[in-house]
């Protein structure tokens, strides 16, 4: 099988906020997204679609045929208000699972031996949603940053091992990375709310027990779980992993993705933890 994904955007505004609740239950559920009289995103919607390479053509789908289709969908979104101007995500929450959920159906899985596969959806910069059609999983991932200095020392190695395995890294008194993590949730979607987790408890979650934790500090000097475990990129999403499951039962705790540099990203999906 042969996967295509083909990108699309467009701007809408929106907001998020169930008229019958107390404020601080549209601040849990929606977070940011309740505030005010609305906001805006330029989202950004990858179709990957799925299937056998023609023979005839030598493509796995009419680009075209494609490009029209998506046209059809995506044109009356742009430059709209998804509350007032769409009939079916109208009502109090158009959240973006419940738009990525409208893109699937408007667009239609496809005939033929090529289908759509999957639709990411990105809101922001920090927030995507995953959906293959199946409504009782889909994947949220929110991304955080935090500056941190440290130290590749290993005290299971002599001097010697370290210098040879770790070279700069090894340096004495350390250096600094803007570390980027991004968190991945798995689970249906609440019909009452139209999300899969809580954004504004999600929010919470990630800024007490990783931001705070760990952002302008020395992971080797000012955290308890480095004093006798190397901080690398491999341990930190390790002892992150450990940290955040207890929060995560329903929706689970899927992936979480940390990029140490431009050049440098890890990937954990708790399988050692389990
Ligand atoms: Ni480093």
């Amino acid at each position: 099988m042969m996967l295509l994904t083909r990108k699309a955007r467009f701007s809408a505004a929106y907001l998020c906020r169930n008229p019958d609740w107390p404020e601080a239950r549209n601040r849990r559920v929606y977070g940011t997204c309740a505030v005010g009289s609305g906001h805006g995103h330029d989202y950004v919607a990858e179709f990957t679609f799925g299937g056998p390479v023609d023979p005839r053509t030598g493509v796995v789908l009419n680009l075209t045929e494609v490009k029209r289709r998506l046209g059809d969908v995506i044109e009356p979104l742009d430059l709209s208000h998804l509350n007032h101007d769409h009939g079916a995500l109208e009502g109090p929450a158009p959240t973006s699972e419940r738009l990525v959920r409208y893109l699937w159906h408007a667009l239609g899985s496809g005939t033929g031996p090529c289908r759509l596969a999957s639709i990411r959806l990105h809101e922001s910069r920090t927030r995507n949603i995953d959906y293959t059609g199946d409504d009782s999983m889909v994947y949220v991932t929110r991304i955080v940053e935090f500056n941190a200095a440290h130290r590749l020392h290993s005290i299971r190695l002599s001097d010697e091992e370290n210098v040879r395995i770790f070279g700069k890294c090894n340096n004495p008194h350390g250096h600094g990375h803007n570390y980027e993590l991004a968190v991945t949730v798995r689970g249906p979607v609440d019909e009452e709310t139209g999300t899969v987790i809580d954004a504004g408890r999600f929010d919470d979650i990630l800024r007490e027990e990783v931001v705070d934790r760990y952002d302008h500090r020395h992971l080797n000097h000012d955290l308890e779980e480095f004093q006798t475990v190397n901080p690398t990129s491999e341990e930190l999403l390790r002892a992150i992993w450990k940290r955040l499951l207890p929060f995560f039962e329903h929706p689970s705790l899927h992936r979480i993705r940390l990029v140490e540099t431009s050049k440098n990203a890890f990937e954990y999906f708790g399988e050692e933890e389990r």
